[in-house]
Formats: C-alpha cells, structure tokens, sequence
C-alpha cells in the first residue's frame, strides 16, 4: 500500500527523539581474567550530538521554553569543554536559535570545529584562567549572557535542572538495562550532574549501591571528598577532557557518591586505547578513565558483582589527541 507524505510524516521520529535510550553493552574483554564480574557499559555516543550532555541540554532548553526564559530568535550562551556547547548547537540549530559557546583552549580541534559546523559562535578562554579571573571561561559566559539582550544560558555548572535530567533518564535506564542488577555505578565528573543525578536514583531503588568517581590528578574533588579542603594550587593543567574541576558546583552531590579516586592522564588515555583495540569502543578519554577504576574496582572485589560504568562520549573528538602518537610524544606520555 502507497501511502501520501500526510498521513505518514507523523510517524516518523525526529532528531531530537533519537537523544538518550543509548545501549548498555558488555565488555567482556577486559574482564576475561575476572570470571566473577560483569562489566557493563553505557554507550553515551550514539546519541546524536556524540555525548552525555544531550539528554541534559535538551531538558534545560525544554524547561526554559516552557517558562518563557528562552524566546523565539533569541541566543543561547554557555561554558562548555566541548560537550555541552556541541548539545547547545545542535539544538540551537534545529530550533533556530543563536548559540555562544565559551570554552578553554584545551579543549580538542575536533570539538571547536564541530561546534563551528552547527553554526554556533565559539569563544576560546585560556584553561591558566583561575576561576577568580574574567578570563575564565564560566565568567566570560556570565558576561556575555548579561550584555546580549535575549539571552539564555545553560548554567550547567549550578542548575540543578542539570543532574534532574540524569535522575529521570540515565538512572532510570541503567536500571532497567542492568535487570536491576548493577552493585557499582562508575563515573567521573565535571559538573557532577552525571553521577550524582544516576547515583540518586539506583540508590533510591536499591540502597546497597556504591558510587565510584574516577577524579584526575591536579582536579579538586578528590582532596574535596576526603578531607572537605579545597585545594589552593589546583591547577588544572592535566590532559584529560571535560573530568575534574578548579571549582565547586552545585550540581554535585557528593553525599551521593561513596569513593573518589585519582586517576593520572597515562592510565586514563592507556584504557581509552585498550577499549579501542580489545572491545572495538572508540571513546573519550573520561571513558578510560571510568573504565580504568572499574578495573581497579573489579580486581579488589572477591565476590560476584556487577559493575556499570560512563562511557560518556565518543573517541572521534579526540583523534588529533591522546590517538594519536606524535601528541603522546609532545606530552612526554607513552602508552
Ligand atoms: C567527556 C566528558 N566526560 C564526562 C563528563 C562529566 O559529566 P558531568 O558534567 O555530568 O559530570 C563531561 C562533562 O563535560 C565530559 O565532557
């Protein structure tokens, strides 16, 4: 039977239905030589802006429409280290809005121009900026988001519409993916709306699970979790994308989240390659260093468990970076 384009179009999804309901896939590779655990992972590129933040950025946007904060023609700002500002443009783009994405300099070539490509105007910070400085990356955000008329910004950082989103869709899969039985949720954090948005929700549905957050080495959280201090000479300076932080936001919880361990460039971008070449995953380097303490988790536990862990975007952002051997060489890493 022919059918017209009327009685069809309705039927058919459009992009935006397609952001999160991404799969969670074992990897059984890497635990070949630990019987005991089963290590699940959950796949954030195949949603259609390449990463975690879409389901996020599509729920703020949403919410700001609905409340009027963002009209039509108007411009969306926001600090972003590559991630959030690749959700803002591309929503942006299918609703006709302007976007404005600030971002430190560190983060990838692939990310800036992909950004380009959706059409968004893009502002480079220095990462040195300390949070103090109107150099920043968030400040300059601020900024531009008070001088443009019309504008909206994400506020990822401290709107807790941010780990809401997790709580009502990465959660509530992961949980039904699992069959409900995930024991250990592993991820690492920037705004914290991931982990502590996930974190909230299988707790609620089964209190025995442990958080784990993989955190790199020069970030704050780490010190911040285990002895409440942040540290003064945090600098930031570690290769690693879009993990860490110089500054606390509100959309973490850190009551949600039951250990914070350190993790250096080296083992993070080592496990990002091995996932490449051992479970064919082309991920970020925040997947490796997920799945590196996953590991580190799996080989201290003796009993059975099952472990699900962030893979929270894909590895093309970053194949001029920790892919490729002449940048591991100018970092003085080799894997
Ligand atoms: C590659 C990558 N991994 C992990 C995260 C952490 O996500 P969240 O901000 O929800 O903590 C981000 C955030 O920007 C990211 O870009």
């Amino acid at each position: 039977m022919v059918h017209s384009s009327a009685t069809v179009s309705h039927r058919f999804p459009s992009l935006m239905d397609t952001i999160g309901n991404t799969p969670l896939v074992i990897a059984k590779h890497l635990t070949a030589h630990l019987a005991h655990i089963t290590l699940l992972l959950k796949l954030e590129f195949f949603s259609p802006g390449g990463s975690v933040k879409d389901r996020m950025v599509k729920f703020i946007i949403d919410d700001a429409e609905k409340r009027g904060l963002l009209k039509p023609g108007g411009t969306i700002v926001e600090n972003t280290s590559g991630n959030t500002g690749a959700a803002v443009a591309m929503i942006a783009a299918t609703r006709g809005y302007r976007a404005i994405l600030t971002m430190p300099d560190k983060v990838s070539k692939e990310k800036q121009k992909a950004l380009k490509a959706f059409g968004a105007e893009i502002v480079v910070c220095p990462t040195s900026a300390t949070p103090d400085s109107p150099e920043h990356y968030v400040n300059m955000a601020k900024r531009l988001a008070k001088e443009i008329p019309n504008s909206f910004r994400v506020d990822q950082y401290d709107n807790l519409l941010n780990p809401e989103a997790h709580y009502l869709s990465t959660g509530p899969e992961i949980w039904e993916q699992s069959f409900g039985a995930v024991d250990y949720f592993v991820a690492s954090a920037s705004t914290g709306g991931t982990v502590s948005g996930v974190s909230r929700y299988l707790k609620e549905r089964k209190p025995s699970v442990q958080v784990v957050m993989p955190d790199p080495v020069g970030s704050i959280y780490y010190e911040y979790f285990h002895k409440g201090t942040i540290p003064h000479d945090a600098a930031c300076t570690y290769l690693l994308e879009g993990i860490g932080e110089d500054h606390l936001a509100k959309a973490i919880n850190f009551k949600l989240i039951d250990n914070v361990v350190q993790v250096s460039d080296e083992n993070a971008f080592k496990m990002t390659r091995r996932l490449a070449k051992e479970e064919g995953i082309l991920a970020g380097g925040s997947s490796g260093a997920n799945v590196w303490a996953a590991l580190q988790l799996a080989e201290s536990l003796k009993t059975p468990a099952t472990i699900v862990a962030m893979i929270p975007d894909t590895g093309l952002k970053y194949l001029s970076k920790f892919f490729d051997d002449s940048w591991l060489a100018s970092h003085n890493l080799t894997l």
